[in-house]
């Protein structure tokens, strides 16, 4: 027997995006000023009120573990915010609170589908969906979506995979795009998957950063999905590691299971700081407003610097461009644009295998005065 690497690690890529991030560090530890377009978080910390419960649950509290499902005040909480945010009455014991989004879909696929299974997503997507699946056996099946679509998956277009799946996963905004799915669009979705007996996993972590419409909740529409969110990016708390799900009553005893075996429980600090963080509205919407401003900046000066070609987001924080007439290798291109004009972005290859070659991510998580240097830097750079 060999003790060689399994082939689950062997398959699972890397996130180039990463690659870009320590270029551009590199650079800055030369004493380069770099402007951050590629990083996928926000720029500011926690808001205070969740930071003053960190420090108030640090004096109190030995911070030992937790029921694994998460701890009830919080699950209390969450539920509460479906009823102010969406209308939707909702039972706490369907909310399950995890270290991060990324622990809800690890969670959520193992509780949902066997291995073998086939689960759909829209390319372009967020990379760890199908690399997740990929590492633990499962079939990731692209739907590769158009601009007419707006990037979302259409009913057709699930269609037209020729069946035989197990799952969904819909994510409105979406990363790369910030384009986002309409109520119709949702129902219509849910109730295809409920005839196929397809699980649809909602992916709403950049729900509270939209610009125009809020957007939709598949619990508005249907009882019998995944619902995957997180305190990363409304929230501004990355680095905290905490998010929720809420799931059918059905997967609540086996993601129960899964959980204290495989984690045992969420970070309990991030836990009390995350139940303060919902009464921070003031200090989030105006990140989600300076977002917006941001945003309308890229918009406006991208197309003189060339890049005329966008997807014009409506959530999210990230602004996708069609880059063809400027190169077919997105990775050079990039690498080049830090080099050249510092200014740091994501190719596309990381979002959509096939095309992204001839694609690229700008994050506009950043300051204002960031996105308007970035322009002023792009527009002078002689590629
Ligand atoms: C669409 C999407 N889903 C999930 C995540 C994972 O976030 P976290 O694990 O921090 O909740 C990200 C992070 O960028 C994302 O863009």
């Amino acid at each position: 027997m060999s003790k060689g690497v399994s082939k689950r690690a062997e398959i699972v890529p890397p996130f180039i995006v990463m690659d870009v991030i320590s270029a551009a560090n590199e650079m800055e530890a030369r004493g380069e000023k770099v402007i951050h377009c590629e990083v996928g978080q926000p720029s500011t910390s926690a808001p205070k009120g969740a930071l003053a419960a960190a420090h108030a649950a640090l004096d109190r509290d030995r911070i030992g573990y937790v029921e694994a499902l998460g701890i009830p005040p919080l699950r209390e909480r969450i539920a509460r915010h479906y009823a102010q945010w969406y209308g939707v009455t909702l039972d706490p014991q369907r909310v399950v609170v995890t270290t991060g989004s990324s622990a809800a879909f690890l969670m959520a696929f193992l509780a949902a589908f066997d291995p073998g299974a086939r689960v759909a997503m829209a390319a372009p997507g967020y990379p760890p969906y199908r690399n997740i699946l990929a590492a633990l056996g499962m079939v990731p099946v692209d739907i590769v979506t158009t601009e007419a679509e707006r990037y979302q998956p259409t009913v057709p277009a699930l269609a037209a995979t020729g069946g035989g799946l197990a799952g969904l996963i819909v994510a409105s905004p979406s990363n790369p795009t910030g384009t986002m799915v309409s109520r119709d669009e949702m129902a219509a979705l849910s109730a295809t998957c409920c005839e196929r007996g397809m699980r649809l996993i909602s992916d709403e972590i950049y729900h509270g950063l939209t610009f125009e419409e809020r957007g939709v909740s598949a619990l508005e529409v249907t009882d019998d999905a995944i619902v995957i969110n997180s305190f990363s990016k409304y929230f501004s708390m990355t680095g905290w590691r905490i998010g929720w799900m809420v799931v059918p009553p059905a997967l609540v005893r086996p993601i129960e299971r899964l959980t204290q075996n495989l984690l045992i429980s969420t970070p309990t600090l991030s836990q009390f700081a995350a139940l303060a963080a919902f009464d921070c509205t003031e200090e989030l919407e105006a990140h989600v407003r300076r977002y917006r401003v941001n945003r309308d900046l890229l918009l406006a000066g991208l197309p003189k610097a060339g890049f005329d070609h966008l997807t014009r987001p409506t959530g999210a924080f990230y602004l996708y461009a069609d880059v063809a007439h400027l190169t077919n290798d997105s990775v050079d291109f990039c690498r080049r644009m830090l080099r050249e004009a510092g200014v740091a972005a994501t190719p596309g290859v990381d979002f959509d295998p096939q095309r992204g070659h001839r694609t690229l991510r700008f994050s506009f998580a950043g300051s204002t005065a960031d996105m308007e240097e970035a322009v002023r830097r792009l527009t002078h750079w002689k590629r």
